[in-house]
């Protein structure tokens, strides 16, 4: 018989009718006489009841019928009597696929907390709460490219493999075949990459935004979705060294442009996740964060405030709130400060715009006062910082003088600049955090619980 998934079995009404389907045991509970499994195959954060009577199977057929055993059932779907269920099976027969017993199984029934959840990242998704996750994830994915190719926006596919820096910031992970023991050296001293497999250096990308900008320069609008690694040691509820970033890049917009669009695709999937995801997100509501559905509703219902990063330093400032880093014009904002802007201040998202070149990347469109750069952070509640882009530096002679202010590599850039000599134009993109998305999403607390198998420091298990 085929398989029926639960999601399509636990709103129906179209009950007496005989269905097969298969899964893994939540809970098992009963009597002497009958055996009421909850069963749960992923398709949706509910299980269906199976009601099995012991005397049809013999009780030492159903004893391995235990928490995480995957069972096949074929029965009847009748309406159920209980409470808190529409449908439930009556079942006719039964196939056990596999058992998972209960003196070594980790993932009992009582609740467990997240941190040990971690522990058992290869079980985890077979939760409530990471099923309820992990499906949301690939709903917004979906609903991104959904957008952007609504958009006419094109997917493009950058290097997870590069030999740039694209941020500047130099936290990367490198990637090589010579034998880090003894890696060959050139007569002065260095290693001597050209006997690398590239036959010269290279790392795990921290942005496709440089091959993005390309792109844009000749298909006018495409958006990255890919992972991005870094190897920053920062050991934060929002950091991870693996993640998925969203890129779009647009040739012939400004920055305020760039906002809208921001703002916009922002509000679409958030819009998307609560009409698409509704049992999920409620559940999530109920156990984690019942603030949760009406911060989402806020955020999809609110303009977002723009102001200036010299506006936003100004109010920090006068706030008189003592933070555990000090603001001043040139600091690099940290999320306490973000998150003041955010939900004491204005309590609303925020894009600041227009921050002090020496804290942003060389690319940034420079602004008249020589100061500043056409830089742009989306700050979120609970989050800070969810996207950041600019509008950037088109014109060939200011972004050398960068480049060489920063003391950068034009070995690893040549490309890049030659966009500013054949045909250039203005053009804005951004970067959006996936996991910090779906964290704000899942009202999760932590970047590690939005993604299957995390990657932090000291950890790459699984
Ligand atoms: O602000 P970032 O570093 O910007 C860029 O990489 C640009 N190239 C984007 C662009 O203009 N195309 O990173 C963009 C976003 C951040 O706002 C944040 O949401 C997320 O990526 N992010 C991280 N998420 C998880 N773990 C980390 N270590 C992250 N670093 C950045
Ligand atoms: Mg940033």
């Amino acid at each position: 018989m085929k398989r029926t998934k639960i999601v399509d079995l636990v709103n129906t009404t179209d009950y007496n009718r005989e269905v097969c389907v298969k899964g893994w045991v939540r809970t098992r509970r009963g009597n002497k006489n009958v055996a009421f499994v909850a069963l749960n195959d992923g398709s949706i954060v509910h299980s269906i009841q199976v009601v099995v009577d012991i005397a049809q199977f013999g009780e030492e057929f159903l004893k391995p019928i235990t928490t995480g055993a995957c069972i096949a059932v074929n029965g009847l779907l009748v309406e159920s009597q209980g409470q808190g269920q529409t449908a439930e099976i009556q079942a006719k027969e039964i196939e056990i696929y596999g058992t998972a017993d209960p003196a070594v199984y980790p993932l009992q029934k009582k609740g467990h907390s997240l941190e040990f959840l971690r522990e058992i990242a290869y079980l985890r998704p077979r939760t409530n709460t990471f099923g309820a996750i992990f499906r949301i994830r690939h709903h917004v994915a979906f609903a991104i490219h959904e957008y952007f190719n609504k958009q006419g926006f094109f997917y493009f596919h950058t290097p997870l493999i590069t030999g740039s820096d694209a941020e500047g910031a130099g936290s990367m992970f490198q990637v090589t075949t010579l034998d880090v023991a003894n890696p060959p050296k050139t007569e002065d001293g260095k290693i001597d990459y050209s006997q690398d497999f590239f036959g010269h250096s290279t790392n795990l990308t921290v942005s496709g935004q440089l091959e993005g900008e390309l792109g844009a320069m000749a298909l006018g609008g495409i958006y990255t979705f890919g992972p991005t690694f870094r190897a920053e040691n920062s050991n934060t509820p929002r950091h991870l060294a693996e993640f998925w970033m969203i890129e779009p890049e647009i040739a012939f917009i400004d920055i305020n442009d760039n906002m809208d669009l921001a703002e916009d695709f922002l509000k679409y999937v958030i819009s998307y996740a609560l009409k698409h995801c509704k049992d999920d997100i409620e559940f999530l509501n109920k156990m984690y964060d019942n603030e949760l559905l009406d911060r989402l509703n806020f955020v999809i219902n609110n303009e977002f405030v723009r102001l200036t990063y010299t506006e936003g330093v100004e109010i920090l400032e006068k706030s008189g709130k003592k933070f555990e880093y000090p603001v001043y014009w040139g600091a690099d904002l940290q999320s306490e400060h973000e998150r003041y802007l955010v939900e004491d201040h204005f309590k609303r998202p925020v894009i600041l715009t227009d921050y002090p070149k020496e804290i942003k990347s060389f690319y940034m469109k420079q602004n008249e006062d020589g100061k500043t750069v056409r830089g742009m952070d989306v700050l979120f509640p609970k989050i800070g910082e969810i996207i950041g882009g600019s509008e950037r530096e088109a014109d060939y002679d200011k972004l050398l003088n960068r480049v060489q202010e920063l003391n950068m590599s034009l070995d690893s850039l040549w490309w890049y600049m030659d966009t500013r000599k054949f045909g250039t134009a203005p053009h804005a993109g951004f970067g959006l955090g996936f996991e910090r998305l779906i964290l704000f999403i899942t009202g999760m607390q932590n970047i590690r619980d939005v993604i299957p198998f995390p990657r932090t420091p000291k950890n790459a298990e699984f």
